[in-house]
């Protein structure tokens, strides 16, 4: 039998995705982090030149990063103008590593909105916030308290700190969140929510300046100067099922304050 036909290497290949396998490497190491003598030439003409040119910035040294992020973030008028800022932005190098960029979904105009941390490797694919199983998980419980991505009549919209996948989905960096906390800001004040729901650490970090999800969750913040839930993070919940019971309890607290305030 013919061993190396498309289909054989192609169920290998889905085989060792199931195993967990998330980096393609080669045989001999690779340093990504080493900065190359001379810049790479530009390819391209200027037909295809992007839109915002890439400044350089040293390499530690956030300040220049985040006054361009900054910048950028607030001349976008739009949530279409805010996705271009973020896609021309040059510094952050996680886009290097990045399939798609992961701005949104859901309705913009919802009265609540979730900020989780970065896409994982489903997210980073469908270039679109939680699809793989903890966002499976995490429709679900919104399910529950009739609310949805895609319901017209009790909407979400999601987003994360971070827009592209860190690799190997390891931690964001606190230089990332520095760079690309503006953008979120921005975000928040062009979608206009009424509520923030905080899903995991990173959140937590990013628009409270706390860590620590275990006691924060539940209680009620004020965070891009709205009111801010707390909530642990769905990948958490599908490692430690115990805790769905104060994720349920942290549900039914946002149905009751959305309730309580209802839409004018
Ligand atoms: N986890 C997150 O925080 N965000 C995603 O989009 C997916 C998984």
């Amino acid at each position: 039998m013919e061993s190396s036909t498309f289909h054989h290497d192609l169920a290998l290949l889905d085989w060792q995705i199931e195993l967990g396998v998330t980096e393609a490497i080669l045989d001999a190491p690779v340093n990504r982090y080493e900065v190359p003598a001379e810049a790479p030439r530009a390819v391209s003409t200027k037909a295809s030149a992007p839109a915002v040119q890439p400044t350089a910035v040293p390499v530690s040294g956030a300040p220049d990063a985040v006054a361009e992020s900054e910048r950028m973030a607030s001349a976008a008028n739009t949530l279409d103008d805010l996705r271009a800022a973020m896609a021309a932005y040059p510094h952050c190098d996680l886009k290097k590593g990045a399939r798609n960029l992961v701005f949104s979904d859901g309705i913009p105009d919802a009265r609540v909105m979730l900020v989780g941390e970065a896409p994982g490797r489903d997210e980073d694919l469908a270039g679109k916030p939680f699809v793989g199983r903890a966002g499976q998980l995490l429709d679900r419980m919104f399910a529950a308290i009739d609310m949805g991505r895609d319901r017209e009549e009790a909407p979400l919209y999601i987003t994360n700190v971070l827009p592209w996948r860190p690799p190997q989905n390891r931690d964001p960096r606190p230089e990332e969140i520095a760079m690309m906390k503006p953008f979120l800001l921005r975000h928040i004040a062009l979608a206009e929510p009424e509520i923030l729901v905080l899903i995991g650490n990173w959140s937590c970090v990013t628009l409270l300046g706390k860590r620590g999800i275990t006691r924060l969750r539940g209680t009620w913040a004020q965070a891009a100067g709205l009111p801010a839930l707390p909530m642990f993070h769905p990948a958490y919940l599908l490692r430690s099922p115990e805790f769905k019971r104060e994720a349920w309890a942290d549900l039914l607290s946002l149905k009751a304050h959305l309730k309580k305030d209802p839409a004018p």
